[in-house]
């Protein structure tokens, strides 16, 4: 069978690397809080950029917010006179709330997550019985992406490939030889992101990974969240596919679809929930802004009592 969108990215990727100026210039901002890595993509040429994966503080005690990581982003954006261009999320994370909508009232952009955010509304609707204010219809985003769809930042070349498991709506963002590969692989020394989430399944995500993995060696990837593994004492978020393809601990070359589901089975079975999953969804999922307001004018983060 031929997979067309993973042939256009594939052929994107060898043209960038074979031409410098098709290649972006990437700057990562990392959260020891939530360990998450954002980071700030541009085009060098034409100083077009998208930020991916933003943080926004959020304090579970206090239930304060704080733009003090996302402002390090602003003040990098415009020290270089970027024009941003999209906030892009990989996927509705269940670990930290999105900045994106404070950073485009910031910087601008267009806000773009995949099209199958519509399912995890739906999912998550339920569980925090979010009344109909709530729409599940994804139009709290300016653009819901598809396998395959192409675009442009200044001058890169982007391709958008849907790679579901983590969560139904995961999406890589191919742009020019990088490529931003969201929840789906960590860093070699550590492996590869849960499947245990509502929507997540671990056989999507072997295949969701063994399709990335099919993208040419030299592929920058840059990954979503590091919790350095044992033995290293640096986070890290940048690998390429073929140190993935030799090396990760969970699905190198040679690992079949039936160790990796029970082995991603199994452990996951032993992992907590993150900290922030309950603020994080339930922001999230409405394109990074706080729940519709009580009729006192006040936002509240609901925890549903033995649900999840
Ligand atoms: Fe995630």
């Amino acid at each position: 069978m031929t997979d067309t969108s993973l042939n256009l990215a594939a052929s994107q990727i060898l043209n960038a690397l074979a031409n410098n100026e098709l290649r972006p210039v990437v700057r990562t901002f990392f959260d020891q809080a939530t360990f998450t890595a954002s980071h700030v993509v541009h085009d060098p040429s034409t100083k077009s950029a998208a930020i991916i994966d933003s943080v926004l503080d959020y304090y579970p005690a206090s239930g304060r917010t704080s733009f003090s990581s996302a402002q390090n982003i602003v003040s990098y954006v415009k020290e270089n006179d970027l024009h941003v261009e999209w906030q892009l999320e990989t996927h509705a994370h269940a670990d930290h709330l999105s900045a994106a909508p404070w950073l485009q009232e910031q910087l601008g952009g267009k806000l773009g997550i995949g099209a199958q955010i519509i399912t995890v509304q739906e999912v998550f609707g339920k569980i925090f019985n979010a009344d109909t204010r709530f729409a599940r219809d994804g139009s709290q985003f300016d653009k819901l992406f598809h396998d395959g769809d192409q675009f442009r930042i200044g001058n890169l070349n982007v391709t958008v490939l849907h790679v579901p498991g983590h969560t139904p709506a995961d999406m890589a963002f191919v742009i020019g030889d990088a490529a931003f590969i969201g929840d789906t692989l960590f860093m070699p020394d550590y492996g590869t992101a849960r499947a245990d989430f509502p929507g997540g399944n671990a056989t999507t995500l072997f295949r969701s990974i063994r399709r990335l993995l099919s993208l040419p060696g030299k592929t920058r990837v840059f990954l979503c969240h590091d919790y350095k593994a044992e033995g290293r004492d640096q986070f890290a978020w940048e690998t390429t596919i073929e140190a993935e393809r030799a090396h990760n601990i969970h699905v190198h070359d040679g690992i079949t679809e039936e160790n990796f589901v029970k082995m991603r089975t199994n452990r996951d079975a032993t992992l907590n929930l993150p900290t922030l999953i309950m603020p994080s969804v339930q922001v999230n999922i409405r394109g990074g802004h706080m729940p519709e307001p009580d009729d006192n004018g006040t936002s509240y983060i609901k925890i549903p009592v033995n649900k999840l």
